[in-house]
Order: structure tokens, then C-alpha cells, then sequence
């Protein structure tokens, strides 16, 4: 896998990579040719202070984060992580976080996404080194070829679409084609050599058949998911399912990665996880991307599915310590 420097734009079909370098100027994708990217245009990343947008706090700057979080987002010394964390769905409210956070601790990324230039408006200037972006819509099956998860340890899937009628279902982007058969072909198609695979999924999903989870699952996006993780802890490869609540908190849609790593949960900053599908609530989108990168490295959340809401209070943050005892309480309860 090339890293770190860059390609001429090759005429192969596929699969269509974007990758960024800060020194020459970009060269958009061309359909059925790898996307090489050279010189993202940057979004303005400096000089966010203390802001209010849309009700969301600015807080830290993502230079003090990067030096204060190490790979494992303890404190310390910011050290380069042997992990490639693959995201899927890193355009969407959670991945964005997720692909955030990645990045403010020095773990290397690579996003599947469909359309890979959204990546350099979301993301920046990125060195491929750092970041590399795939094409690839997960309805189809074809669409993943072996390049894509090469050198990959852990996966991160945060794809979704509306549960109901919406614009975002155009092209036949339904529950059943997102949350059912795109996790399956994407599962389908990773190495068995992954360490670990993050589904998030949803609350309800044990019981779409109950209202009020029938109403939500009128057009099925609670049967998919529970479908998808399903084959997910069947797949073999170790996995952890988080089963959210209402998402609040973003998406960041128009939002920069410095931005992004500034956003703060407010005052909701504390977490609840429970087990059993009995947790009811709504999750902020911080802490739902908070949960999935520390369920990455925490042992005993493997082969487990924990719901996750967020509560007014001091939560977790980036403590591993704190997020180990808080899945370990979710266990023994
Ligand atoms: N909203 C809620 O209240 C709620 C509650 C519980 C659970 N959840 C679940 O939590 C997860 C994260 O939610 P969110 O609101 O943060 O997500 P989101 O903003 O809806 O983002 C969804 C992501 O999935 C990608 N995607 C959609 N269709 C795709 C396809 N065919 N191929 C490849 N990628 C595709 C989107 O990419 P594009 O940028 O290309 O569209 C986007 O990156 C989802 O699984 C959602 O169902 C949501």
C-alpha cells in the first residue's frame, strides 16, 4: 500500500483512492480512475475561539489535545499508534467525530466513503500517511476490493440513514440497503486478521415489535440493524456493538477538524451504558464516538453490545480508566 507519497492519477478502474499532500495542487476525481488528490484546499482551521454555534461550545484547541493524548487518549506524551482504524461512515454526525478524534491522537485513518471529496472539506490537509480515503458505496458488494483493508487492524462502522422517508433515501438508500445489506457486504469483505469491528447500531433493536420501537421501525431500520449485528458477531471477527439513544449533538456537516475537536456535550457530558436493551435516552454524538474508539482497546467490551445515553454531569472524557469501569459496570449489572 502506497503511504506517503504520491501517485500520478493512474487509469485503473478501481478502487478509487483520494489521498492528500500538501505540495502540489489538487487534481479532482475522475470516475474509474483512482482519485489522487494533491494539496487539499484547506478549510480555515485556526483562530476558532471560544465561539457558540448553533448552541454547541468551542472548547480546548486541537493543538493542546494532540500533544496531551497519546494513542490510547490517556495522558501523556503524543506518540504515533501502530493502529489503521478503517471508519466507515466517517462523513456522517458520529463518523465525523470519530475520524476527529482518530486524528487528534495520532492514529492512522482510512475512510470508506461515496464520495471521497466530502473527506477534504470535513477533514483538511491531511498527509496520506495520515489519512486515506477509498470510494466505496456499501450497497454493493463489488465496490470492495483487497487494497482497501490492507495493513487495516480495527474498524469502526458508523453508516446510517434516515428511519423514515427522507432525501438522504434517494437512489434507493433505505434502511434495508444501508443498515442491512451494506454492513453485510462490507463485513463480508474484511480480513479475519481485524482485531477489533465497532458496529453502532441502536436502542430498540430487540424489540422493534413493542411500541413505541414498531413506530420507529415502520419502514424497518431497527429489524435491519439488529440483522446487521447479527452477522456482525457471527462474522468471527471480534466485534463490540454501541446501541445509542436519540443522537444529539451535531452532525458538524459544515464544520472543520479543528472545529470538530473542539466541540463539547455541554453539560450532558456524563455516560449511562446499560446492557440488555433496557436503556432508554437520548446519546450525545461526542460520546457515542468517545465510546466506539475506547471500546477499540478496552478487552472485556468484546463480543458485547451496550446501549449508551448521556446524562447531565462530569462524564468519562478521554479516560480509558473511567470508560473501562463504567463497560465493566454495564456487565455485572
Ligand atoms: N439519529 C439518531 O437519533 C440515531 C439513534 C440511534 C442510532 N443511530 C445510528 O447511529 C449511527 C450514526 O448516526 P449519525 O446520525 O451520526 O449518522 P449520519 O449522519 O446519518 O451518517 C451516516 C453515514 O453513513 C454514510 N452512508 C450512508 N449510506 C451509505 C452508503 N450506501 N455507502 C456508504 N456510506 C453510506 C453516510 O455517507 P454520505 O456522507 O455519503 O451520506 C454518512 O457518512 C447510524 O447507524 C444511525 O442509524 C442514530
Amino acid at each position: 500500500m502506497a503511504t506517503g507519497h504520491l501517485s500520478p492519477p493512474l487509469a485503473v478502474s478501481s478502487p478509487r483512492r483520494l489521498t492528500c499532500n500538501r505540495n502540489q495542487p489538487p487534481v479532482s476525481a475522475q470516475p474509474g480512475r483512482r482519485a489522487v488528490l494533491r494539496s487539499c484546499s484547506l478549510p480555515l482551521l485556526l483562530g476558532l475561539a471560544a465561539a457558540d454555534r448553533g448552541g454547541w461550545r468551542i472548547a480546548a484547541a486541537v493543538e493542546s489535545r494532540t500533544v496531551q493524548q497519546g494513542e490510547d487518549g490517556a495522558n501523556g506524551a503524543a506518540k504515533a499508534s501502530s493502529k489503521l482504524v478503517l471508519v466507515v461512515g466517517g462523513t456522517g454526525g458520529v463518523g465525523q467525530l470519530v475520524v476527529a478524534s482518530l486524528l487528534s491522537r495520532k492514529i492512522k485513518t482510512r475512510l470508506l466513503l461515496r464520495n471521497p471529496e466530502k473527506a477534504v472539506s470535513l477533514f483538511g490537509k491531511q498527509d496520506e500517511s495520515v489519512l486515506q480515503v477509498y470510494e466505496a458505496d456499501t450497497r454493493n458488494a463489488d465496490a470492495f476490493s483487497p487494497e482497501m483493508f490492507e495493513g487495516v487492524t480495527h474498524v469502526i462502522c458508523t453508516t446510517g440513514t434516515t428511519a423514515f422517508p427522507s432525501k438522504r433515501w434517494e437512489g434507493d438508500n433505505t434502511p434495508e440497503h444501508v443498515d442491512w445489506d451494506g454492513v453485510r457486504n462490507f463485513v463480508s469483505a474484511l480480513p479475519q486478521t481485524i482485531k477489533r469491528l465497532i458496529l453502532v447500531s441502536s436502542i430498540g433493536v430487540t424489540k422493534y415489535n413493542e411500541i413505541p420501537w414498531s413506530i420507529m421501525n415502520l419502514f424497518g431500520v431497527l429489524k435491519y440493524k439488529k440483522m446487521a449485528e447479527d452477522f456482525v458477531r457471527n462474522s468471527g471477527i471480534p466485534s463490540t456493538i454501541i446501541r445509542p439513544g436519540r443522537l444529539t449533538d451535531g452532525p458538524y456537516t459544515s464544520y472543520d477538524l479543528n472545529t470538530l475537536l473542539k466541540a463539547t456535550a455541554g453539560e450532558r457530558r456524563a455516560v449511562e451504558i446499560g446492557q440488555g436493551d433496557k436503556l432508554v435516552g437520548e446519546a450525545s454524538r461526542l460520546v457515542v464516538a468517545e465510546a466506539c474508539i475506547q471500546a477499540l482497546d478496552i478487552e472485556s467490551t468484546q463480543g458485547q453490545a451496550y446501549e449508551i445515553s448521556s446524562v447531565k454531569g462530569e462524564g468519562p472524557g478521554n479516560d480509558q480508566e473511567k470508560w473501562k469501569e463504567l463497560f465493566a459496570a454495564a456487565q455485572s449489572n
